[in-house]
């Protein structure tokens, strides 16, 4: 395979003039069977890190630079990406730091993880044989866990244990197919984005421990912006992955608006009031089965096990009838259980009212989406990706 190792540099004149040779020498020498290639992504350092890798390329021909201007991290990877899959026809990149928080003795063992059948191998410090720097700060260690499991949690990504780590192998067969040029971040939290991709592609991902080390030299560029950055392009991830579920939410929020209204206004009309209460729970009902079929369940058209609109409508009616039903019931066990009036926190509330919301969302709402999706709308019949993690 060819592999691209991207050094993206910004002020590490020290640290490049050693980190190079070192690969070179100690490094690479160790990899069989492998067409090995440096490029540096440098964002113009004022203190000349161009210089060196320029003075190194003289001497090693798998050394190569790429200067532009400072953009934050993410773009700074996306250049090195392109360039390696586009010019450089590179079969794997791997991203890893330039400042030996990464031990460069490390990438021998992701290589391999790459050979035994891997396509996204993770450098990971939440494993076991992994750490953080034991110099960290309590507060910082907390900070690391604690976005890291945010964004796994989101995700659904449980059997993930490092997924902010910045040291990766990726094979550009799934490269090619994230889009790069719309990430939702162009700094640190470029990866999160990628990472989400790369899974969601069905690649092979494979954690292989590593000692995330303290730095010696130079500074870190990472502030406390990137944290909530990360934070914003977790949820807009998070959204998109369950915008199925979202806009169910949000058809399920139309519903009730529809029901207050149309009750209102059949009133209005001159209707009996328990006449209003139904035309308005039924118009309720068609309107959300409109919608929902329409759009939030509007892309399973073509799964014939659902079958014929007056099929799924009954279901859909039925199902909402049933609703109505399983209300009806938690409120009269609960009034069995708690009397008429239940006391929170020394206010007096009837038991109906205060059933009604842990009713919607634990049973009603999990429940509805249950159905829709296994025997309304059928989704399972759609094509769906599936998480490959390896473990040992
Ligand atoms: N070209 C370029 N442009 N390089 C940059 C830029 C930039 O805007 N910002 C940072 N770098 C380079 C640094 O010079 C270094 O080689 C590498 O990217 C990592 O940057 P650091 O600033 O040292 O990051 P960090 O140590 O705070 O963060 C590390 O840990 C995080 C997890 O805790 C990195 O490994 C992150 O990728 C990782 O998520
Ligand atoms: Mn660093």
């Amino acid at each position: 395979m060819k592999i691209i190792i991207i050094l993206p540099t910004y002020n590490e004149k020290t640290n490049i003039e050693k980190m190079i040779p070192l690969l070179e020498r100690e490094v690479f020498s160790t990899i069989k069977g492998h067409d090995l290639h440096i490029l540096v992504v440098d964002d113009k350092s004022p203190d000349g890190t161009a210089d060196v890798v320029k003075k190194y390329r003289e001497k090693w021909k798998n050394v190569h630079l790429l200067s532009g201007d400072k953009q934050g991290l993410g773009r700074a990877y996306v250049r090195g990406m392109k360039y390696a899959m586009e010019e450089m026809h590179a079969d794997a990149v791997m991203e890893f730091d330039a400042d030996f928080q990464h031990d460069p003795h490390d990438i021998p063992r992701l290589i391999s993880a790459m050979d035994e059948g891997a396509d996204y191998v993770i450098g990971s410090r939440y494993i076991k044989g992994g750490a953080i720097p034991k110099e960290w700060a309590f507060d910082r260690k907390v900070k690391s866990k604690l976005g890291g499991l945010i964004a796994r949690y989101a995700f659904f990504m449980f059997r993930l244990h490092d997924v902010t780590s910045g040291f990766k192998l990726t094979k550009t067969s799934f490269l090619k197919r994230v889009q790069l040029d719309r990430l939702y971040s162009y700094n640190y939290a470029y990866k999160l984005h990628i990472l989400h991709d790369v899974v969601h592609l069905g690649a092979k991902v494979k954690e292989v421990p590593i000692v995330f080390y303290e730095r010696t030299k130079g500074k870190s560029k990472m502030d406390t912006n990137d944290m909530t950055e990360s934070l914003y392009v977790v949820l807009k991830l998070a959204i998109y992955d369950h915008k199925r579920f979202v806009k169910f939410l949000f058809v399920g929020g139309t519903g009730f608006i529809v029901q207050y209204s149309i009750t209102y206004l059949c009133i209005l009309l001159g209707f009996a009031q328990h006449f209003a209460t139904m035309i308005a729970a039924e118009t309720a009902i068609l309107s959300n089965f409109t919608l929902n079929n329409l759009w939030t369940f509007g892309d399973t058209k073509h799964v014939k096990e659902q079958g014929g609109f007056l099929r799924r409508l009954i279901k859909f009616n039925t199902a909402s009838l049933a609703s109505i039903g399983i209300q009806g019931f938690s409120t009269y066990l609960a009034v069995k259980f708690f009397g008429e009036v239940i006391t929170i926190y020394g206010y007096s509330i009837h038991t109906a009212l205060a059933i009604l919301f842990p009713t919607i969302i634990f049973i009603v709402l999990p429940l509805n989406y249950f159905v829709y999706n296994k025997i309304i709308w059928k989704t399972h019949h759609l094509k769906k990706y599936k998480q490959q993690v390896i473990s040992e």
